[in-house]
């Protein structure tokens, strides 16, 4: 612990904090931590009258104190053992946005054990030990509120457990990760290669240092999960969610894409079929009409189809300090608000009686079905078209929409790009695979999954 006139003591947090205020322990001061600060402190009164109570931020650890001491301000008690402020009596709730998993877990479940209430971004963190965690919470009577680690300022958990609560959600689609939907932007309007976007999208301070969670479409699987928990009452374990990131689009596809009205995007979607959920992640052919395809740049995009409200479109920013501030605040709004009644509700699949989580099981993606968009690089041979569609129809693959594309870069081969009926991936890849033989090795250069939303 550091003492000191620049650092208060721990112990005087309950002090500096008044008998009601809602006492916050601050884990990380970095982008969203400093986000946090700001807000809470230009709001506070706003914020104390909705809240019912004053929040205040009274303790804080990071990795760099004196940094830490600048973002802070003299009234904010600096520690440099997390331990210290997870355990300490004069914390009410832990706020956790350093990330990683493996000691924020350890943080996590410590201030659960210590009776503390957690507000969390850490969507790797819930998506990989949210059924430990949760558990931990509801046994000590304590929330976990995570509306940040979703889709930043968007509040779709509130929206699904709340303002939707009435309805049986049927779908839900979103554009969740702000850096590739940065990337792809750039790619589709600037004709920039991946490589480009993702420099451009790291020179802006949108991609992390190491963007590899974000292009993985890793990071867009852990809020997947995380939607689809809420959306359909299940535990969803991510090595049953089907992803594939934006590293292998080729620039091309977005523009044979558009030939046919489509544009591609990262979509993560959680769907209910009659006994099992699709939960997967994966660049996908969308109409360009559709409000999802207009999700430009780090925004992000939520599209919740419910079987009473009908579709609602959520929209707001998908990365950065203080629009994640937003959700963090909210939160501890809420916490504030609560005190400690009815937690279990909060996440509402685990609030069945019996403590029976529901267990759905999530469909291989090979049996999952949808259209497809197939691309063929046939124009040096055109007599091969022909027989492709003759090929194809005896394999019972239909071709419902077909362009001829050319390459936008001189010297390159154009594309005979389709769009095919619903099926699944099995059958598609045993088409494909029967295809090569009976053409002497006529494959598609490129496939991708086609959602028509409507
Ligand atoms: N890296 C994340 C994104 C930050 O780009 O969406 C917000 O979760």
């Amino acid at each position: 612990m550091i003492h000191g006139s620049l650092f208060p003591a721990a112990s005087d947090a309950s002090d500096v904090s008044g008998d009601c205020a809602l006492r916050v322990g601050l884990i990380g001061t970095g982008v969203v931590g400093s986000g946090t600060c700001q807000v809470l402190a230009r709001n506070a009164d706003l914020i104390a009258q909705r809240a019912g109570r004053p929040i205040r931020l009274v303790m804080a650890t990071a990795r760099n104190l004196l940094k830490a001491a600048q973002v802070l301000g003299p009234d904010v008690a600096l520690v440099s053992d997390p331990l210290t402020l997870v355990r300490h009596p004069g914390i009410d709730v832990v706020v956790e946005v350093m990330g990683g998993v493996t000691l924020a877990r350890t943080l996590v479940l410590d201030a659960i054990a210590h009776g503390k209430h957690v507000v969390t971004v850490n969507k790797a963190l819930l998506a990989e030990h949210g059924s430990e965690i949760f558990a931990a919470a509801d046994a000590q009577g304590v929330i976990v509120a995570y509306e940040g680690a979703v889709a930043v300022s968007i509040p779709i958990i509130k929206a699904l457990r709340e303002g939707l609560a009435a309805n049986r959600i049927l779908e839900v689609v979103g554009i969740v990760n702000g850096t590739t939907n940065f990337i792809l932007t750039q790619m589709h309007d600037a004709g920039l290669s991946f490589e480009a976007a993702l420099r451009l999208a790291t020179e802006l301070g949108y991609a992390e240092a190491d963007p590899t969670l974000d292009v993985s479409g890793m990071d867009a699987a852990h809020k997947t999960a995380l939607l689809a928990a809420i959306a359909f009452g299940a535990d969803v374990p991510l090595d049953l969610v089907h992803v594939q990131g934006i590293g292998t689009l080729d620039p091309f596809d977005m523009v044979c894409a558009q030939a046919l009205g489509y544009r591609i995007k990262l979509l993560g979607m959680a769907r209910q079929r009659s006994n099992a959920l699709e939960v997967r992640v994966h660049p996908t052919l969308v109409p360009e009409k559709h409000l999802l395809a207009q999700v430009q740049g780090a925004m992000n995009g939520i599209w919740v189809n419910a079987d009473a409200a009908g579709p609602t479109f959520h929209y707001g920013a998908g990365a950065g300090s203080q629009t994640t501030a937003s959700a963090v605040v909210a939160d501890l709004m809420d916490v504030a608000r609560q005190g400690s009644a009815g937690l279990s509700a909060r996440v509402p699949h685990r609030s069945v009686p019996s403590g029976v989580i529901r267990s759905w099981p999530i469909l291989p993606i090979g049996q999952v079905a949808s259209r497809h968009y197939l691309r063929f690089e046939l124009t040096k041979r055109p007599e091969l078209l022909t027989r492709l569609n003759g090929w194809l129809q005896a394999l019972g693959v239909d071709v419902q929409r077909l362009a001829h594309v050319q390459h936008p870069q001189d010297g390159m081969q154009g594309a005979v790009v389709m769009l095919t009926q619903c099926l699944t991936g099995d059958v598609l890849l045993g088409a494909m695979e029967a295809l090569r033989q009976m053409s002497g090795g006529l494959e598609p250069a490129a496939m991708w999954r086609v959602e028509d939303l409507n």
